[in-house]
């Protein structure tokens, strides 16, 4: 359930009508609803409940400042993959001790900056990644607290560009040489083992990888343990998926997922943390645009709208699939007819979907994105400098930009001309 529902003939975010929003940021623009993204929140911190758990939001999802606060407040945690990341987690006032830091390539400056910063532990990828921890936290006098992201040779069933938890992915290291693995990283002395870290992929519509995945860390925890390594802490990864389509396709709520965590791992008494990202802001946010014109093809209709591919990527990448409904509501009965709907970019491939029934549409109308709040303001580009679209967040009757559209100045002059051209 969201917060994007209509009301008196017009889609609102909550209690504010989207047209009003529209008339004063101008199209196209993300808009999130804060309720919809605490709800989601709320939806994994309860289905934890009872254990030692910490939501680490991953952050790549949406990573606006004022969403990171609304969920930092709320208890959430981070987790990071870049500098830049953790840079923004912190600026939003989310204490160290609340951010895990992901990723295969993790830099030298990265991990200084982190290291002093303060961090709750590094998921660590790979043993060169590890012997280059551990010489940064040796050299600035700290000891870094690691987790080993294991890679259990699951097939998580979704779409191969988002799928790492198979041999042939570039993440973790191979779960049967674990073992091997974290002798030598307790024999190095800037590193300090807690865990294990484990992710499969995102957009998982189905528990049974999880549950495959979670009974071999369950499993590791054990041998690990005899081996003598303290493993006190799980991070289970996220990667849950939500219904892009009005299909009636239920994937598993929060609840199962919580409740399969505590039947595969709960016995073992660590501390759990699971790193969602698009189910608590993918529903949380759409993305707003204007029909720019109706073109006559030869054999089918486009909307051409004043949204591209460069300001949500997600059909052009993945051939992903995303709701497209009027700002107004259509009539009871209204015709449907097939649209392709499709931005200006100077591609092809900027196609958000084809023969997409909707009602008779005109220049001018609105259209919202649905479901485009995780990875799509993060994903979008300046391609064809088109600028960046503004973000909006709802807070019941209340709305404010909480990212402003840039002018084509500010564009513009970041490039540097040098003095010899
Ligand atoms: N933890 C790690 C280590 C990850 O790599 C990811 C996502 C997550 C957590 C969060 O997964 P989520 O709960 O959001 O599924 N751009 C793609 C999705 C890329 C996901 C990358 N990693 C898309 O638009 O579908």
């Amino acid at each position: 359930m969201d917060h994007f529902l209509y009301r008196d003939g017009v889609l609102h975010a909550e209690d504010v009508g989207i047209s009003l929003i529209a008339a004063a940021v101008g199209t196209p623009f993300y808009l999130y609803s804060s309720s919809t993204l605490l709800r989601h929140f709320k939806l994994f911190d309860d289905a934890l409940h009872g254990m030692d758990h910490l939501i680490c939001y991953a952050m790549k999802a949406a990573s606006n400042q004022a969403i990171l606060k609304l969920l930092g407040e709320a208890g959430a945690g981070m987790d990071v993959v870049s500098a830049g990341e953790y840079t923004r987690a912190r600026a939003a006032g989310i204490p160290g001790d609340r951010i895990v830091f992901s990723g295969v390539g993790k830099t030298r400056a990265e991990m200084e900056l982190v290291l002093k910063g303060g961090i709750r532990q590094f998921n660590v990828e790979s043993e060169p990644e590890m012997r280059v921890l551990s010489e940064v936290a040796v050299s600035l006098g700290h000891v870094a607290p690691i987790t080993i992201r294991i890679n259990p040779d699951v097939d998580a069933k979704t779409h191969a560009k988002i799928s790492t938890g198979k041999k042939e992915d570039k993440f973790g290291i191979p779960i049967l040489r674990a073992r091997e693995v974290y002798a030598l990283a307790a024999a190095l002395p800037g590193l300090k083992v807690i865990g294990i870290d484990v992710h499969i992929g995102s957009q998982l519509t189905e528990l049974e990888p999880y549950g495959l995945a979670y009974e071999k860390v369950a499993e590791l925890t054990e041998i690990l343990r005899a081996d003598g390594h303290e493993i006190s802490r799980l991070d289970l990864g996220g990667g849950l998926g939500i219904p892009y389509e009005n299909n009636n396709a239920h994937p598993p709520t929060p609840e199962d997922y919580g409740a399969l965590i505590r039947e595969k791992v709960g016995h073992l008494g660590c501390e759990i943390e699971i790193e969602p990202g698009r189910f608590i802001a993918g529903n949380a946010g759409i993305l707003v645009s204007e029909v720019i014109y109706v073109k006559e093809g030869e054999d089918r209709e486009f909307l051409i709208v004043d949204g591209a591919m460069n300001d949500l990527i997600r059909p052009a990448m993945y051939g992903a699939h995303h709701e497209i409904v009027p700002i107004i509501e259509p009539k009871a009965g209204a015709a449907y007819q097939p649209y392709d709907v499709v931005g200006p970019v100077c591609e092809s491939g900027d196609t958000f979907a084809k023969g997409r029934p909707l009602p008779r549409m005109h220049a001018g109308d609105l259209i919202a994105f649905r479901s485009a709040g995780a990875y799509g303001a993060v994903m979008a580009s300046e391609y064809n400098s088109r600028p960046l679209v503004p973000e909006v967040m709802v807070h019941g009757d209340q709305f404010a930009v909480i990212r402003a559209r840039p002018s084509l100045e500010d564009i513009i002059n970041r490039d540097i001309i040098p003095e010899w051209v």
